[in-house]
């Protein structure tokens, strides 16, 4: 947008809106909205009803809101969430506005961290007709009495707006029963999407009344499984998904849920449902064979023939978390990759998971494998290059994302493979993959560890650790470009001896994680963290790199919404003056422990970064309270200030 001025608008004033809509559309949302201050007709192009369809606004409860609201009327549709409302006169006021301003535009609506009355959500549910999303997630002051929508004429009213509502969050609410979540239902017939996460669902048997739940009539103090039931048999045709993460839902309720005549379920969340065992996912197969997304992590019990049975089992799966299952092996996984269908594929922290039954199922001879475009391995010690090495080849026209964090095992040889490969991956986590160095990074061989004949010598080029003109970073040709195959032992060796692609080829990178790779320095970082669309990036703990990566950094991703830099000693005010003048667009900084930052960093920030949300500067010794003060009270978006000792001391009460 900075190349833009003036003239050129003015030597082509007659560009049909339609197409300046178009061009905008190839910008973010900030960006469209700097866009839209440039002349009129980019401000009408900025206003089309494309961009505003999802557009979410997120804001505390405060007197400037109310401004906001006011200001929102203008649009056909929005998402509103709204943050920290209480029972005081604002919060009721400023729902007052949203009911009066957007009542028939509003399409999600979200209160978190908030303990409002009943009354203050009367007056506005009525007005939302449009609304398609409702989060009322531990919202308890609402259920607290017992008496939501106790009245006849207030269900009425919330009825006749809420007919269409397609989604409901009801989840960590701990006074939730069956009667006022009756009530609430009785309201939305035509739910596609509830979540209950962390409710206190009584499964099995009611300790008030010492007879199994509901067996009676709807209770009062709790939620029965009874009363679910009855829900999803009533809205069997519309429901689609079911979130009952964090309960203590027994293998036999899950059978009760699975066969609910007529539901069929798209998506199922189940994490951290520790009493789930195998036979219970078998059984969930058997009755909801269409299920097409679906988290069992954090399910202790299981183990691979769970696996086995959702490979078997889902035809169409395209999602599947497994993470933090300790119990799940490498066996079923190969059935699992011979899923045609599945897209997402999440194994982190399951301990014993080495790869190669992944591989297996990748290059397995039916004709059916899956196109994986994520895919999750973090903290899976056993991975090691030959399965990465594998794994890119086979996966290097579909995969967008991929989390090798704490796979302390894999070396450069995976990361030369990743830039060899993988060159659509839109995220990359390597933190903690401590064996990874410059070399891997810059896509070289490090010539003092390998032994070269007299060949190698003449044709491969010297590196000093200065690492001169870059002519080296273009993809060189490897072995097996011509069609995927399992890569044996001989073929790592013989990758050793070549130069791969440097990370630099990974231009589409939105997001990329280093952290804790402490072998990493500026003599990588400067050359080859270039990305223009980067997001997000992390290079804590890094003990080596100094300003000249900050600067570097700076100057080449201009992008940049979040940036950590926890523990980087050699981080001064120097760097931050070099990078923040091209960082404008930056709302989460980390800088803790970054003892060379001083109150002169803050300023720079004052001065060049006022979107700032978050700034982490805990345990800078040599920053002062009266500066962070002083910052707080200049950048207007700046909501998380973290500044526990500094200065050397503890301040630890927050702001
Ligand atoms: C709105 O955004 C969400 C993700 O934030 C996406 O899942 C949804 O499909 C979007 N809806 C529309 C209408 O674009
Ligand atoms: C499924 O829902 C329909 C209404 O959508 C209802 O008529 C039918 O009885 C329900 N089926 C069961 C088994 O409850
Ligand atoms: C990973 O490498 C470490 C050395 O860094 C070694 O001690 C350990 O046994 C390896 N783990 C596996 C699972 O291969
Ligand atoms: C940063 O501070 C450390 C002491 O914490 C000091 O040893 C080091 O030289 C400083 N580095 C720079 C670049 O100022
Ligand atoms: C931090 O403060 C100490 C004294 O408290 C001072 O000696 C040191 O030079 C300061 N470091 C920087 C980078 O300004």
């Amino acid at each position: 947008m900075e190349d833009c001025n003036e003239e050129d608008l003015i030597e082509t004033p007659e560009l049909p809106l339609e197409i300046i809509v178009y061009i905008l559309s190839f910008l973010h949302a900030s960006d469209r909205k700097d866009a839209s201050l440039v002349c009129r007709t980019w401000y009408y192009a900025s206003q089309d009803s494309n961009f505003q369809k999802n557009v979410t606004f997120c804001f505390p409860a405060s007197a400037s809101s109310l401004e906001l609201i006011r200001g929102l009327g203008g649009k056909s549709r929005c998402s509103l969430i709204i943050k920290q409302l209480d029972g005081f006169s604002m919060s009721r006021s400023l729902l007052l506005e949203v009911g009066l301003c957007l009542g028939s535009k509003l399409q999600s609506l979200a209160l978190p961290g908030s303990s409002m009355t009943e009354a203050s959500l009367l007056a506005l549910l009525p007005r939302l007709t449009s609304l398609r999303r409702l989060d009322l997630r531990g919202l308890d002051s609402l259920f607290m009495s017992g008496a939501f929508l106790s009245r006849e004429e207030h269900r009425q009213q919330v009825r006749s707006a809420l007919l269409g509502l397609e989604e409901l969050d009801l989840s960590d609410l701990r006074y939730l029963s069956d009667l006022t979540f009756n009530r609430l239902t009785g309201c939305t017939p035509r739910l596609r999407r509830l979540s209950l996460a962390g409710c206190h669902i009584a499964f099995e048997f009611d300790p008030y009344r010492g007879c199994p739940v509901g067996a009676v009539k709807a209770s009062s103090a709790l939620l029965s499984l009874r009363n679910l039931r009855r829900l999803l048999s009533e809205q069997n045709s519309t429901i689609v998904a079911l979130d009952l993460s964090r309960t203590s839902i027994t293998p036999e309720s899950l059978r009760t849920i699975a066969q609910v005549q007529d539901l069929v379920l798209e998506e199922l969340c189940l994490h951290g449902c520790k009493e789930l065992t195998d036979y219970s996912i078998e059984v969930l197969m058997k009755h909801q064979p269409s299920l097409q997304r679906l988290d069992i992590s954090a399910c202790t019990e299981l183990t691979s023939r769970s696996v086995k049975a959702v490979a078997q089992g889902l035809k169409s799966l395209t999602r599947l978390s497994l993470s933090r299952n300790w119990r799940i092996t490498e066996k079923g996984l190969a059935d699992l990759l011979s899923v045609s269908s599945l897209k997402s594929l999440d194994l982190s922290e399951c301990l014993h998971v080495s790869g190669t039954e992944i591989v297996k199922g990748l290059t397995g001879c039916t004709a059916a494998r899956a196109q994986l475009e994520t895919l999750s391995l973090k903290s899976c010690t056993y991975i090691r290059d030959l399965a990465v090495f594998s794994l890119t080849q086979l996966l290097g026209d579909t995969l967008r994302e991929l989390d090798l964090t704490l796979c302390v095992n894999v070396t450069d040889l995976s990361v030369h493979a990743i830039a060899t490969y993988l060159q659509r991956l839109v995220v990359l986590r390597l933190g903690c993959c401590k064996e990874v160095t410059d070399w891997g990074l810059l896509g070289i061989v490090e010539t003092t560890k390998s032994e070269p004949d007299e060949e190698t010598v003449d044709k491969g080029p010297r590196f000093t650790r200065t690492f001169g003109n870059m002519g080296f970073f273009k993809p060189p040709r490897l072995p097996f470009e011509e069609r995927p195959k399992l890569v044996t032992q001989n073929d790592l060796q013989q990758f050793k001896q070549q130069a791969g692609a440097s990370l630099l080829a990974l231009n589409r990178l939105q997001e990329l994680d280093l952290s804790a790779c402490p072998k990493l320095t500026d003599s990588s970082i400067t050359q080859v963290v270039h990305y223009p669309d980067l997001r997000r990036l992390s290079l804590s703990m890094l003990p080596d790199i100094t300003d000249a990566s900050l600067a570097s950094v700076g100057w080449h991703c201009r992008s940049l919404t979040s940036l950590a830099l926890n523990h980087c000693p050699g981080i001064s005010d120097r760097g931050v003056a070099q990078a923040a003048p091209y960082l404008h667009r930056l709302q989460h900084l980390y800088l803790s422990c970054c003892n060379n930052i001083t109150d002169r960093s803050l300023f720079l920030l004052v001065q060049h970064c006022d979107r700032l949300q978050t700034l982490d500067v805990s345990q800078c010794k040599n920053i002062s309270l009266t500066t962070v003060d002083l910052l707080q009270s200049q950048l207007p978006f700046l909501e998380n200030v973290h500044y526990k000792f500094i200065g050397g001391a503890d301040f630890s009460f927050t702001l």
